[in-house]
């Protein structure tokens, strides 16, 4: 299954897919593209000898245009949103319907959309008292968070004392979600029955 990483910052949901046991032999990751032209998860792509493309409007950028083509000549199967801040164009996101995922470091339907990324939502969930949180994979639609869910996991962080912690648990658990998800897509054990997505 030939697949793309859209990133904006460190990387480590990238890294954790290209180390991932689980994928092995599964799964090509073909190549990373930011909206920023250097960021963490490039070095990590250059390290990998994975090409990498900055799509925006600076210089030095591809237009998402060009992204479409290179999407189609890489014969992409799916779309993996890792840390990418911007929306994906409309023309892409029905192009690829059912077919880009994205991870978001909190239990959706709470704590997302516009605003909620990074540390602002493990401060969001921080703040709440809630018990529990943890990521969540989910097809991308025209807004933030909005898509059906994948799969989550849930995260104890009823002891922790400040956001930092909460960030640190989910992302370990992110690190184990991704992969697991991506492997059931080459599997193809991902179904949409009713209106749910179904892993079997
Ligand atoms: C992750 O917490 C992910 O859930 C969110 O952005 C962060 C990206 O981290 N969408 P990394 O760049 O993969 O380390």
């Amino acid at each position: 299954m030939n697949i793309i990483v859209f990133v904006s910052g460190r990387g480590s949901n990238l890294e954790a897919i290209l180390n991932s046991e689980l994928l092995k032999g599964k799964i090509n990751v073909t190549a990373v593209v930011s909206d920023k032209l250097q960021c963490g998860a490039f070095e990590i792509a250059k390290r990998n000898s994975i090409s990498t493309y900055t799509v925006g409007n600076k210089e030095g950028c591809i237009s998402y245009t060009n992204l479409a083509d290179i999407l189609i000549s890489l014969n992409i199967d799916v779309i993996v949103l890792a840390g990418f801040l911007k929306l994906i164009p409309g023309f892409i996101v029905s192009d690829y319907k059912n077919k880009i995922i994205n991870i978001h470091p909190a239990l959706l339907p709470s704590f997302g959309g516009k605003g909620l990324y990074g540390m602002n939502v493990h401060k969001a969930v921080f703040e709440s008292s809630a018990k529990v949180s943890g990521p969540t994979v989910h097809f991308v639609d025209e807004t933030y968070d909005t898509g059906r869910i994948i799969a989550q996991k849930c995260v104890d962080i009823s002891d922790v004392t400040k956001p930092e912690e909460i960030a640190a648990r989910v992302l370990e658990a992110e690190h184990k979600l991704l992969p697991f998800v991506l492997s059931k897509f080459a599997e193809g054990k991902i179904k949409i029955v009713n209106n749910r997505v179904m892993i079997n």
